[in-house]
């Protein structure tokens, strides 16, 4: 099937064209047109992304997004040939979301297509089946740690469209963690690449960590999270020391990096043990997937679970992007055609969770 995706979540704007067919567990998927524009130089003044600003660059760069990616297609601009449109309605930014709701249900009217809602943090789990080589199928039920900019979620993926969230962040994110200490070094939004990099200048240069930070609920008996805390330790020590030579801020961020890291790793073990034999593969995604020391630890995690093959997105389909979005409906399709029978309008759901998938 043909899907025309439209992601406007938060600060990137993306359209892609797909061409998706095949088993769910290992589809077959060749990307015709694929757009983003990413509005992250914009939101660097404000060290965070700005919600209405975000809104204007999404209604900005929508119309051409699409014209490039038909483009790309080789699609007629007037009457594409497709059978979908999907767009991205929660969780996120619900002024950015609108504008993704209300261009795709304009196509959606103007070539008599369906629109789909679909979840953004499906979207992120179903990232990992664009697998270029396509070389391995995705085994369910699996365990998802999902880290980005706004969640920090253990999901146990059953099946297809059926989750448990098996725990969750009680304040921040742990992207939000990575971009508010970012901030507090000095460092340019997004800060999560930032950090990573001078986390690695510290690991080259001292073996042990020269900052001591706490593990915020570690030895928690369940499988929740909390980096605010974390957050203000750095804030503390920062005005204790008060120091701002590389070599501090590049200690300073390793130490950051160490003690987030540890505790996704410590959870997610948990959370593995608890599974058993219910969960066969470990899906990490979202933005915070990209980061080198996380991968690095998790690979080490999954040489202790025998069982487990470990799934996380390449490169681009780390951070948001309409690939997944599309991968995410043809996913929701296939598990509930029934869906395609419910008209409607579609609303944003700044807080959509992935339990009320079937929520327009
Ligand atoms: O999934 P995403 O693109 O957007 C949301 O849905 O939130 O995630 C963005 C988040 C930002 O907080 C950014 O700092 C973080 O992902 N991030 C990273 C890295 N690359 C992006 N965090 C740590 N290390 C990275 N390499
Ligand atoms: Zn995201």
């Amino acid at each position: 099937m043909k899907i025309l995706a439209i992601e406007t979540s938060c600060d990137e704007t993306a359209v892609t064209l797909l061409d998706i067919r095949g088993e769910l567990e290992k589809p077959d998927i060749k990307v015709l047109g694929n757009t983003l524009l990413s509005q992250v130089a914009l939101h660097t003044q404000y060290g965070g992304v700005y919600p209405n600003l975000a809104k204007r660059e999404h209604e900005k760069n929508l119309p051409p997004l699409l014209e490039q990616t038909l483009r790309e297609a080789g699609e007629n601009l007037e009457k594409p040939d497709l059978d979908y449109i999907a767009v991205t309605n929660g969780p996120g930014l619900e002024p950015a979301l609108w504008v993704g709701i209300n261009f795709a249900e304009e196509l959606g009217k103007k070539w008599g297509k369906p629109v789909i809602p679909v979840n953004h943090m499906e979207g992120h789990i179903y990232s990992v089946l664009y697998d270029m080589l396509n070389t391995e199928c995705l085994t369910l039920p699996a365990l998802s740690l999902l880290v980005s900019g706004g969640h920090t979620e253990l999901v146990h993926v059953k099946d297809f469209c059926n989750y448990e969230i098996l725990g969750q962040t009680r304040d921040d994110a742990v992207g939000e963690a990575f971009d508010k200490v970012a901030r507090m070094l000095g460092l340019p939004y997004p800060g999560g690449p930032e950090i990573s990099r001078l986390a690695e200048n510290s690991r080259k240069r001292v073996t042990e960590d020269e900052i001591k930070l706490p593990r915020p609920m570690i030895h928690s008996k369940d499988l929740d999270f909390s980096f605010s805390g974390l957050k203000t330790a750095v804030l503390y020590k920062l005005k204790l020391e008060n120091r701002s030579d590389s070599e501090f801020k590049e200690d300073m961020a390793r130490a950051f990096e160490d003690a987030a890291v540890e505790v996704l790793i410590h959870k997610t073990s948990r959370a593995l043990r608890e599974l058993g034999n219910r969960a066969k593969t470990l899906i990490v995604a979202g933005g915070v997937s990209a980061n080198h020391y996380l991968r690095q630890e998790l690979n080490q995690l999954v040489n202790k679970f025998p069982g487990i093959t470990l799934r996380m997105p390449t490169g681009l389909l780390t951070t948001d992007n309409a690939i997944m979005i599309a991968i995410a409906t043809f996913i929701k399709i296939n598990k509930h055609p029934e869906i395609l029978k419910k008209a409607g309008p579609i609303s944003a759901s700044g807080n959509l969770s992935l339990i009320s998938l079937a929520r327009r």
